[in-house]
């Protein structure tokens, strides 16, 4: 039988359909939070008149459960809690300047660095298929392997830290002004566990619900931490609130634990991506995981009226940057 991304999908009731004209049109088509693909090739041609790239913008998981990323022998023997650096979560690696961190053993580095470089090949080529307007456009791309039991390592978390809870993702020191952030993951377990996620409800709905809660912001002290170098810039007033609806959404724990979610099952080979700045996602349990981040431009999306930064301005009123 095929691997399924789906675990379980019930269907809405129609008192759960949103009531504003306003978020109608997002919610188009979120009755299931995924898309299954059957791509067995990282070369496939997305087909003409897609509407992937509409769904991926619209906050859907775009899963292909038969798009292995194969590791070497070599490869699959260096998978072990050991060989990231104790107290570190991951390795990264930034390829723009050739730098991999966290590898405990440096004798290990070079094959962990060109693994890191391969992920990063193969998933640029997916993104730039599947969003055709960012080809060449991608940005700032930094990947990571995860080699940690997520249980294990999530026990030692402030809630803020917390992936276990439901959040959208927002980079508290590092103020991205607006742009997207896309990531791409794979499930590289050698011993057949799952990577199990829950995914939320759309982000217009929960930012509408949500968006009362937040502080108000204040460019002062904005200011302030970007001097301090609390901030590596001055945070917008769209990092204030993106940051404000991650934290709000992981201090809700009547939100965990009965807002409007799904679970997702990824197994072993499955690859899968997402805006992990729209679609609130918790990664519930797994080991040994690849992810790629990229950094988009909201000026360079087929329908940037659909973006955090737009969806945001419209429910505040006001410009965010
Ligand atoms: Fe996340």
């Amino acid at each position: 039988m095929v691997a399924s991304c789906i675990a379980n999908l019930p269907s809405l009731s129609s008192s759960e359909l949103p009531t504003s004209h306003r978020s109608a049109h997002e919610y188009h088509n979120f009755a299931r939070p995924i898309v299954e693909l059957p791509y067995t090739d990282w070369q496939f041609a997305a087909p003409d008149n897609s509407d992937l790239t509409d769904r991926l913008e619209r906050g859907q998981v775009l899963c292909f459960p038969q798009l292995a990323f194969t590791l070497s022998e070599q490869e699959q023997a260096l998978l072990g809690p050991e060989l990231v650096g104790p107290k570190r979560k991951n390795i990264s690696f930034n390829i723009d300047r050739d730098r991999i961190n966290g590898v405990a053993d440096p004798t290990n580095e070079a094959a962990v660095r060109a693994l890191l470089k391969r992920y990063y090949q193969h998933t640029r080529n997916l993104v730039e298929t599947l969003l055709p307007e960012n080809r060449g456009k991608l940005l700032e791309p930094v990947n990571s392997l995860r080699v940690h039991e997520i249980s294990q390592w999530q026990g030692k978390s402030s809630w803020r830290k917390d992936d276990i809870r439901l959040h959208v993702d927002a980079f508290p020191s590092r103020p991205i002004h607006g742009q997207r952030i896309i990531r791409v993951f794979h499930n590289i377990n050698p011993h057949g566990t799952l990577r199990v996620w829950r995914v939320g409800e759309p982000f217009e709905r929960l930012a509408e619900r949500l968006l009362p809660r937040i502080k108000p912001y204040s460019s002062l002290s904005s200011s302030l931490q970007a001097a301090l170098k609390i901030t590596k810039s001055k945070r917008s007033h769209y990092d204030h609130l993106i940051l404000g609806l991650h934290d709000a959404m992981k201090a809700d724990t009547d939100y965990q634990a009965n807002g409007q979610q799904w679970q997702l099952d990824f197994h072993p080979g499955t690859t899968w991506m997402a805006f992990s700045d729209q679609t609130p996602h918790a990664a519930m349990s797994g080991q040994y995981m690849l992810e790629q981040t990229f950094l988009l431009d909201v000026a360079s999306q087929k329908n940037s009226e659909l973006s955090p930064l737009r969806v945001l301005e419209r429910l505040t009123g006001r410009a965010l940057l």
